[in-house]
């Protein structure tokens, strides 16, 4: 089982890209997790559709040729961050060729907070039910704070965090399969 993991956070310290490195270490047999980089996607513009970014092109392509998606975001303003929502949108075109058709996608997220990215992950949850993706609706994700959750390495520190995480690939491999 191929998976390709997005992060919406950038920055290099991100919480929400070390989840999903972490999550690279507690894969079920099988699995194996390929984090992509949505950096590199220029802003949504239809104007440039019809000659598809190669950036964007390329997400494609890993996406059509994976079993899975994982995406883990932050919230921002109570919402995904923009750069989560233009490489969706990206993905989402051109028409008819939608990525997210009926993928198997788990949603998680991280904040410095105790409310975990709920409120963005449900948005995020909208936005890929529209795109008739196959959303793990359990267990919900919800991670914070990240001060307890990571040690100063960025490394995953806390066992029940582990252990729900473990939980959700091995939902997300039963739903592959
Ligand atoms: C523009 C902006 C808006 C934010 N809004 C929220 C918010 O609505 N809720 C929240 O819990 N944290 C909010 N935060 C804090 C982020 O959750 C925090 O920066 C988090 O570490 C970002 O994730 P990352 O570590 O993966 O980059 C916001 C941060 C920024 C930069």
């Amino acid at each position: 089982m191929n998976i390709i993991a997005i992060s919406g956070s950038l920055r290099k310290d991100s919480y929400n890209t070390a989840l999903l490195r972490g999550m690279q270490l507690l894969v079920p047999a099988g699995m194996q997790i390929e984090i992509a980089t949505i950096s590199t996607l220029p802003l949504y513009d239809s104007d440039t559709e019809a000659t598809f970014p190669a950036t964007a092109q390329e997400l494609k392509n890993k996406i059509a040729a994976a079993d899975g998606i994982i995406i883990s975001t932050p919230e921002y303003n109570r919402s995904i961050p923009g750069v989560l929502k233009n490489a969706i949108d990206w993905l989402s075109r051109p028409y008819g060729k939608n990525s997210f058709a009926k993928k198997p996608v788990l949603v998680a997220g991280v904040s410095g907070g105790k409310i975990g990215t709920a409120v963005a992950q449900s948005h995020l949850r909208q936005i890929l039910l529209h795109l008739d993706a196959d959303i793990i609706g359990q267990p919900e994700l919800y991670l914070g704070p990240a001060s307890e959750i990571f040690d100063e390495e960025g490394n995953i520190a806390d066992d029940s965090t582990k252990e729900l995480l473990t939980k959700a690939l091995t939902v997300l491999a039963d739903r592959i399969k």
